[in-house]
């Protein structure tokens, strides 16, 4: 990822929060507005330009993934597009009122899908994860009844980087016949991922197996406040935004020409790039998760040691608390999260780690590594120093043998 934007930089560690800005996604953006902006439903000449721009953006959103560009949905951002699928396909679809979430879902899926049971008589099934927060097939497919209308489950979570086997939690939910939502904000980013209908097509995973699919455009590179949500045009959807009826009349709202710009652009880069650059974060990832346990007394590595996103590289360190490790990264030039960003500044343990059986008082030693681009040694190094000098600091023991279960060293 080659970020030209504020904040990126080799001292960036964050890309799971927000990726640094593509230069080519900024380039797209200025073009919109250098030539002027105007409505993609107006009528004269300008108006049609920005609507060729939303359409090749769409396009390209589309190509990258094998959808077709009537499956591409704009919207603004990835919790728009989490609630517009959660809500929208359980409200079109009356088959039933169950639906079944994962018990790590990012917050807009879970709280999505308890405003179905809250307001509309839902209700929810919260399959749990294991130690390494994988969702277990054969737990999933207890959960689903005949009343089952939906299935969401992220393909990747934020705050510990496991990669869930979407194909066959799907299959699942197929049998019963429910729909299929997966959250890939975090992996379509960093791993080859398709939305294509049938298998083999432009890539297979997770392909046909899934109905929706969420999009983040900061997460590529691109803008915030944009994303998508991929949707097969068969299935009925209600729409949560009412009014002037753009996106087909499922997402009103006139659209953000040169945010879609953006992250038409970031999307179509990251894509040519995507198979590449995971091996190569991979490398730097499994550096620096080798080196922070061989020399940070106290840390684990959270999530699955291999199932789990290229860059991502997530740990507790046992008796100092995460906020302090990233003050003290901060203050070195190091720029990572304590769990994830939303729920950075909150005092609570994180929902995901607690449902991994990790203590509430380990928990909040979270810390999290997010590589936009490949690290160096050096910068493996500065940031051993940093998180050695903070134990040593807290007073931490060295050494100790973690409670089981806590977390996988
Ligand atoms: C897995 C996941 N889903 C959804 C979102 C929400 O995306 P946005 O903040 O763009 O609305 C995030 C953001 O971090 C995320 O990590």
């Amino acid at each position: 990822m080659t970020g030209g934007g504020a904040g990126a930089g080799s001292g960036y560690l964050d890309a799971a929060a927000t990726a640094p800005l593509r230069a080519s996604a900024r380039a797209a953006m200025l073009a919109v507005w250098d030539a002027g902006q105007a409505n993609a439903s107006s009528v004269h000449a300008a108006g049609a330009r920005s609507r060729a721009v939303v359409e090749e953006a769409r396009g390209r959103v589309a190509a990258a993934f094998g959808a077709r560009p009537g499956e591409v949905l704009f919207t603004s951002g990835g919790t728009e597009a989490n609630a517009l699928a959660i809500t929208g396909l359980a409200l079109a679809r009356p088959r039933g009122r169950h639906l079944v979430v994962s018990a790590i879902e990012h917050s807009s899926v879970l709280e999505s899908a308890r405003f179905l049971e809250r307001v509309f008589g839902f209700e929810l099934s919260v399959v749990p994860v294991d130690a390494r927060g994988r969702v277990a097939p054969e737990a999933v497919a207890e959960a689903l009844r005949p009343d089952t209308t939906l299935l969401s489950v992220g393909l990747a979570n934020g705050e510990i980087g496991t990669v869930q086997a979407i194909g066959e939690l799907a299959a699942h939910a197929r049998a019963v016949g429910a729909l299929v939502h997966t959250d890939a904000v975090q992996a379509a980013a960093t791993l080859p991922v398709s939305f294509a209908e049938a298998p083999g097509e432009a890539g297979a995973w997770p392909g046909h197996s899934v109905d929706a699919m969420t999009l983040a455009s900061h997460k590529f590179g691109g803008p915030q406040g944009v994303g998508a949500l991929l949707v097969r045009t068969r299935l009925p959807l209600e729409p949560m935004l009412h009014g002037g009826g753009q996106e087909r009349g499922l997402r009103s709202g006139t659209e953000n020409v040169a945010g879609i710009a953006g992250f038409g652009a970031a999307v179509a880069e990251s894509a040519a790039e995507v198979g590449t650059q995971a091996l190569a974060l991979m490398a730097s990832r499994d550096a620096l998760v080798a080196r922070v346990r061989d020399a940070v007394p106290g840390a684990a590595l959270t999530g699955d040691p291999e199932e789990r996103l290229p860059g991502h590289a997530s740990f507790t360190v046992r008796g100092v608390s995460g906020e302090s490790l990233l003050v003290a990264l901060d203050a070195a030039g190091l720029a990572v999260s304590s769990g994830s960003a939303c729920a950075a500044g909150r005092s609570e343990p994180s929902p995901t780690l607690l449902a991994l059986g990790i203590a509430p008082e380990v928990a909040q030693s979270a810390l999290r590594f997010t590589l936009p681009d490949p690290i160096d040694d050096e910068t493996i190094e500065r940031i051993v120093r940093v998180l050695r000098a903070e134990v040593a600091r807290a007073g931490a023991v060295g050494g100790r043998a973690l409670d089981e279960g806590a977390a996988l060293s």
